[in-house]
C-alpha cells in the first residue's frame, strides 16, 4: 500500500476499505505517511466526506493508535461526557458531582483550553491546589471510592489525534463531520466509558453553526459509538450566546458552585439537568429517562451534587476552605463595569469575539503549552433578549492589566448587536439524539 494511492483513492470520491484506513493512521503515527500526505488525504475527506462504515473505521483506527484507557478495576457502568466546546461551558463540575452523587462513577479525562473556547482542566485547576495528574492506580481508586476523579489527559492517548489535529488546524480542514466525529469518538473510545453523552454545541460559538449540520454530527458519533459497543447519547445545545453569565475559569468554578447550592443561571441548570439525567440513565441507576432527569433535580435540590463537588475538590488536595466563595481567592487587581452606551434589546451576542476577549486577558492559550491567569475573565449582566436602558451595566471585566481591560471593553462592546425589539430566542436544549 502506498500514502498517495490512498490519498488519490479519496480524491477521487472512492470508498476506503478498514485496511487502508488503519494503514494510513498508523503511518502518520510512525511517520511512515509523511505531515504533507495526511494534510492532503484531510482535505480529500473534507470534499468528498466519508461514508458511515470509513467514519468508524477511521474513528477506530485512531482510538487504538495508541494506548486505550481499561477502566474494568473500576466497578458499575463508567459513563462520560463531552462537549465540542463552547464559551462560559462549566457544565462539567456540575454534571460529573451530579452522577457521583447518583452512585454512577464518572472516571473522566479532560483537555486544557486552546483558542477561545475553554478547557475543563484549566477550569479546575483554578481552585488552588487541585492536582490533575494522578496515576492510573490512584485515579480508579477515587472514583471506586467517591465515584468520581477529573484529570488530565495524558500519556499516549489517541497519538493520531494529535498529529491529524495539528495538521487540520492549519490547513483549514478542521470543520469536516467526519473529521470531527472521528476525533471527538476516537477520544472518548480510547478513555474506556460504557456510557457517553454528547453535548454538541450549535451557534457563533460553536464549530457547527446551524441545528442540521449538528444532527448530522450527532447521528454521525451516536453511530460510531454504537459501532463501538459503547452507549451514546447526543444533546444539541444553543452557544449563540455564553453559558450561564461568568466566562474565565475561577469565575466559571464560582458560577458551577452556585448553581450546586440552588442559585445557577437557568440556562446552566437545564443544559446540566438534561446531561446529568442522560449520563443517569446510561449509568443504569434508573431504568427510564424520567426517573433519571427527577434523580438529577432531586440530587442538585438536595445540595447532594455540592457535597459531592466538594467531596471530589478535596480528594484531589483542592486547598478551599470556603469553596461557596472560591472567587474571592485571589482576585484579579481590576474589576471593572462597563456601562451600555445605548438603550435598546441585546438582539444577539458574537459568543466568539467574548471567547477571543476574554481569552486575550489572560484566560486562555493563543498556543499550547501557554501559561493562563485563573483569576481574569467576566461576568455579562445582560445577555441577548434582555432590555437595556443607557447606563445600565452590562459586563464587569476581571483584569490584571489595564491595557488589556481596555481592549476587552471594546472587544465586549463590539460583541453585542442591538435592536427596537425582542429577539427570537432558541431554547438551551434544541434537539436529542439518541443512540
Ligand atoms: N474537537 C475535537 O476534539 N476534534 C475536532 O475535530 C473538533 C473539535
Amino acid at each position: 500500500m502506498h500514502p498517495e494511492e490512498i490519498i488519490r483513492h479519496k480524491r477521487d470520491g472512492h470508498q476506503l476499505s478498514r485496511r487502508q484506513i488503519e494503514y494510513f493512521i498508523n503511518g502518520l503515527v510512525s511517520g511512515e505517511v509523511a505531515d504533507y500526505q495526511g494534510s492532503a488525504w484531510a482535505m480529500a475527506v473534507y470534499f468528498q466526506g466519508m461514508t458511515p462504515q470509513e467514519t468508524a473505521d477511521l474513528a477506530l483506527a485512531m482510538a487504538h493508535s495508541g494506548e486505550v484507557m481499561d477502566l474494568s478495576a473500576i466497578a458499575g457502568i463508567k459513563v462520560d461526557k463531552h462537549s465540542t466546546g463552547g464559551v462560559g461551558d462549566k457544565t462539567t463540575p456540575v454534571v460529573v458531582a451530579l452522577c457521583a452523587a447518583a452512585g454512577v462513577p464518572v472516571a473522566k479525562l479532560s483537555g486544557r483550553g486552546l483558542g477561545f473556547t475553554g478547557g475543563t482542566i484549566d477550569k479546575f485547576e483554578s481552585i488552588p491546589g487541585f492536582r490533575t495528574e494522578m496515576n492510573q492506580k490512584d485515579f480508579f481508586a477515587q472514583v471506586n471510592r467517591i465515584k468520581a476523579a477529573v484529570i488530565a489527559q495524558s500519556g499516549n492517548l489517541v497519538p493520531a489525534d494529535k498529529i491529524l489535529y495539528g495538521l487540520r488546524d492549519v490547513t483549514a480542514t478542521v470543520d469536516s463531520i467526519p473529521l470531527i466525529a472521528s476525533s471527538v469518538m476516537s477520544k472518548k473510545i480510547a478513555s474506556g466509558a460504557d456510557g457517553i453523552v454528547l453535548d454538541i454545541k450549535v451557534g457563533r460559538g460553536a464549530f457547527m453553526k446551524t441545528v442540521e449540520e449538528a444532527v448530522k454530527l450527532a447521528h454521525t458519533m451516536v453511530a460510531i459509538g454504537t459501532q463501538a459497543g459503547r452507549r451514546v447519547a447526543a444533546i444539541l445545545s444553543d452557544m449563540e450566546k455564553p453559558l450561564g453569565y461568568a466566562v474565565g475559569n475561577r469565575l466559571e468554578i464560582q458560577e458551577a458552585v452556585d448553581l450546586l447550592r440552588g442559585q445557577g443561571p437557568q440556562d446552566l441548570e437545564q443544559l446540566c439537568l438534561a446531561l446529568s439525567g442522560r449520563m443517569i440513565l446510561l449509568g443504569g441507576a434508573v431504568s427510564s429517562l424520567k426517573d433519571a432527569d427527577s434523580l438529577a433535580r432531586h440530587l442538585l435540590d438536595e445540595g447532594h451534587g455540592y457535597t459531592k463537588l466538594a467531596e471530589m475538590v478535596e480528594a484531589q488536595g483542592g486547598r478551599v476552605k470556603n469553596l461557596e466563595r472560591i472567587a474571592d481567592i485571589d482576585p484579579a487587581s481590576l474589576q471593572v463595569e462597563v456601562k451600555s452606551p445605548r438603550a435598546g434589546y441585546i438582539t444577539g451576542l458574537k459568543t466568539d469575539e467574548i471567547g477571543r476577549a476574554v481569552m486575550a486577558l489572560g484566560a486562555g492559550r493563543e498556543q499550547s503549552g501557554q501559561k493562563i491567569d485563573h483569576s481574569v475573565g467576566l461576568i455579562l449582566h445582560k445577555k441577548t433578549g434582555d432590555l437595556v436602558e443607557t447606563g445600565d451595566v452590562l459586563v464587569t471585566i476581571h483584569a490584571n492589566d489595564p491595557q488589556k481591560l481596555e481592549m476587552a471593553k471594546e472587544q465586549v462592546l463590539l460583541a453585542m448587536e442591538w435592536g427596537e425589539s425582542m429577539p427570537l430566542m432558541a431554547p438551551i436544549i434544541l434537539e436529542v439524539v439518541d443512540g
